[in-house]
């Protein structure tokens, strides 16, 4: 079945009252991937120019071709217009893919021109150009992938998309620094930009998008690499978390936003004595810059001594994290590989932690909550100034590093003790220092059979008060205590 086709845009000959323009909701085609179509808001809108960017390798030509395979079989017929690979190149990977559809068609030209004349004399319901860096005007000068080239081509494929009302989408190679002539400088001619995002050694790819004029940004879908294409992957719970033994040292979970999607990661650090002046940081998947300060956070705020080691942080699956938020797991995964400490499991550390090596307030901190319960966690420690929903986990508030890495149990003993410089810590933290305090009960849960990754893994199963490092979740536990603890005066009141 074929949807009516009309112009996205009616611009009307003089200016006339708002109200008394005529309007239909926007015709749009549900391509039947289901990250693809939640990633756009709901589908393609028929007429609609759509730029996917993404680097080299990403998995653009194949998201596009299973895309316009699924397209031709809800939409009508679709043209993929390839201008960098071969008609066979692309035949042999359509097979692999098993996208064959009979109403997809294969046209490999790398003249813009020809190309609308395709669609003006074929009018599929929609058009795939791969990739708008090959394609070229003949009336335009400079080489195809030049900015006058790039602009006057989706220019030109812009107007005939609307002309005709064809849903185009163009491909756009990105590169990391995204200053490519290109994508960067046709995000005006364009409807909708969503970037295509992964590393090329992992499996995930996570599409994005950072404009639409008919839908929202910020919406994320996650896909997996397979050897037959990329396949959608709808729940991302479980892609970055629980792969290392329970008790590894150095490794914390956080949660972090994917546009809207809150995604449960882990990070992890290797501490281990350096042979070099200049000890290594070395960073994957996670800001350098943001590891540098955080070491340095914690060598001068807390005492850990690290000028002497090598530090290696990686995210798990391939996933890029840039958020602050992301902060305290990455400081407590270098606290616990540095003194060879495990974190209890079934805690998730959430906060962005500055420079005096106080633990701040991040967004959407809720969300992040729930999707942590959901998935098992049990508890976790947040910026003390959080009073929102606790999303069902224990929640351990937390005013600076000391804090966390007593909450956490991961305090030094051997080494410079953390708090000999800053007593009021010990007050301040107050029942949380004494036996059977946040401290104690955390440990507690560490213990062997009391493990939360069982209950990580199995988040249904009837684990989770396991999971909730035990008595901590009780009322007069350690989140109450800390609770008293942190109010204003209660140091005081303890002295
Ligand atoms: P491709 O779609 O050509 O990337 P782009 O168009 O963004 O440059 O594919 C990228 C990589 O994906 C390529 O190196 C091979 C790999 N790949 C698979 O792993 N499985 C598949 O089914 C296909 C088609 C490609
Ligand atoms: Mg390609």
């Amino acid at each position: 079945m074929a949807p009516t086709r009309r112009p996205v845009v009616t611009t009307p000959a003089a200016p006339v009252p708002i109200a008394d323009i005529g309007f239909d909701d926007l015709s749009r085609q549900p391509v039947g991937i289901g990250e693809l179509d939640r990633v756009l808001g709901g589908g393609f809108v028929t007429g609609s120019v759509t730029l996917v960017g993404g680097e080299p390798g990403a998995g653009k030509s194949t998201l596009l071709l299973q895309a316009a395979d699924a397209l031709a079989d809800v939409a009508g017929t679709v043209v993929y217009c390839s201008a960098e690979e071969s008609p066979e190149q692309i035949r042999g990977r359509a097979g692999r893919l098993g996208t064959l559809h009979p109403r997809l068609q294969l046209a490999c030209h790398t003249d813009v021109t020809a190309i609308v004349s395709i669609l003006d004399d074929h009018r599929p319901a929609a058009c795939v150009v791969d990739s708008i860096q090959t394609v070229e005007h003949p009336d335009v000068a400079g080489v195809a992938g030049g900015v006058a080239q790039v602009r006057e081509c989706a220019s030109v494929l812009a107007r005939t998309a609307k002309r005709l009302g064809i849903t185009v989408v163009l491909v756009g190679h990105v590169t990391k620094d995204g200053q490519l002539a290109g994508p960067r400088t046709l995000e005006h001619l364009v409807d909708t930009v969503v970037e295509f995002d992964g590393d090329r050694h992992h499996a995930l790819r996570l599409l994005r998008a950072v404009k639409n004029r008919f839908g929202p940004v910020g919406e994320v879908g996650c896909f997996e690499m397979t050897a037959d294409g990329l396949r959608s992957v709808g729940d991302a719970g479980r892609l970055f978390v629980g792969e290392a033994a329970p008790d590894s040292t150095g490794v914390a979970t956080t949660l972090v936003l994917e546009g809207r999607r809150p995604l449960a990661c882990e990070v992890q650090a290797l501490v281990a004595p350096t042979t070099l002046a200049n000890p290594r940081r070395i960073t994957s998947g996670l800001d350098g810059a943001r590891l540098a300060v955080l070491t340095a956070v914690l060598q001068q705020r807390v005492g850990i001594g690290l000028l002497d080691r090598d530090i290696y942080a990686a995210s798990v699956g391939g996933l890029r994290i840039t958020e602050p938020a992301a902060d305290l797991a990455l400081a407590l995964a270098v606290a616990s590989g540095a003194i060879d400490r495990p974190l209890p499991l079934g805690v998730v550390a959430l906060g962005e932690v500055g420079l005096a090596g106080e633990i701040r307030q991040v967004a959407r901190m809720s969300d992040r909550l729930a999707e942590a319960s959901r998935l098992g966690f049990g508890s976790a420690l947040v910026p003390a100034a959080y009073d929102g929903a606790d999303g069902g986990m224990s929640l351990y508030r937390v005013r600076d590093l000391h804090e966390a890495l007593r909450a956490a149990g991961l305090h030094s003993s051997g080494r410079r003790d953390a708090t000999a410089d800053r007593p009021v810590d010990a007050a301040r933290m107050g029942a949380a220092a004494e036996p059977g305090s946040a401290e104690a009960r955390m440990g507690a849960a560490a213990e062997p059979g009391s493990r939360a990754r069982v209950s990580v893994s199995e988040p249904e199963g009837g684990h989770r008060p396991e999971a909730r490092m035990g008595a901590a979740a009780e009322p007069g536990s350690a989140e109450a205590r800390m609770g008293a603890a942190a109010e204003p005066g209660s140091a005081e009141a303890r002295k």
